[in-house]
């Protein structure tokens, strides 16, 4: 039975992680250099886009990205200091965002001091002094580009099977405090969706199932109740894309 909302969105296949990296880095430059300024990128966290992060950062890709006209936030973070190893702010900081001029009041990185309900209230207020409204207008999004991993569990950013957050459709942020060994804090469903272009990163083998089923427009998963306002693009690797 598929979801009346379903939309599987476009899927580009690359050989492999090295190529699929090349191809988001050329997309999110043009992405950029499309939009007016302040362009506000959504990072993802988790393994996958380390490769991008690294290229935009390389000597390949540096030169052209507008950095200076970018505005960096996360979709998720682990609630844990930002020197550790699970840490997303610091695998972006560490893969790009420390090898780039960018001013320190273009980044934003989720708080992850007091608890992870003060910091989500704190982090939806950050996005909203950028944003500059509390409401989000369907003419305006929030997000240029939201970039999204998927998890085999079919969670995207600290969206859970199971977890309460789910079910959050005013809050732009919120703690995640079950599901993983350290609490989270997420972006909520009407936040990740208020992007001109989500584009999920997908590699690997053990990712093929979850998504055919995603995309299949049947499951009822996290990243399957997804439904940006503008485009919903796959970047998957030839061994997630399947044969
Ligand atoms: C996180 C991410 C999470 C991730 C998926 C895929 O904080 O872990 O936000 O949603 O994108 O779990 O992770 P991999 O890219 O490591 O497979």
């Amino acid at each position: 039975m598929k979801r009346a909302d379903a939309r599987p969105g476009r899927l580009e296949v690359y050989p492999d992680p090295l190529a699929l990296g090349a191809a988001v880095a050329q997309w999110l430059t043009e992405q950029v250099e499309r939009t007016p300024s302040p362009v506000r990128i959504c990072l993802s966290g988790g393994g996958t886009p380390k490769a991008l992060y690294r290229l935009l950062a390389s000597d390949g890709f540096r030169a052209d990205f507008p950095w200076g006209r970018v505005l960096w936030f996360w979709g998720d973070e682990r609630f844990v200091p930002y020197d550790d190893p699970e840490s997303n702010y610091g695998m972006a900081r560490d893969a790009m965002l420390s090898k780039i001029p960018v001013p320190p009041d273009q980044i934003f990185p989720i708080p992850v001091d007091g608890t992870p309900a003060e910091a989500a209230e704190r982090y939806e207020a950050t996005l909203q002094r950028s944003y500059g409204a509390v409401t989000l207008e369907p003419s305006r999004p929030l997000f240029h580009v939201t970039l999204l991993g998927l998890g085999e569990d079919g969670h995207c950013a600290s969206l859970l099977p199971g977890t309460p957050v789910l079910k959050e459709r005013v809050r732009w942020a919120a703690p995640v405090t079950r599901g993983r060994p350290e609490a989270r804090v997420t972006l909520t469903y009407p936040s990740l969706e208020a992007s001109s272009a989500v584009a999920f990163l997908v590699t690997g083998s053990a990712k093929a199932t979850i998504l055919r089923q995603v995309r299949s427009g049947a499951s009822d998963v996290p990243a399957a109740r997804l439904n940006p306002w503008g485009e919903l693009i796959w970047f998957a690797d030839r061994e997630a894309a399947g044969p």
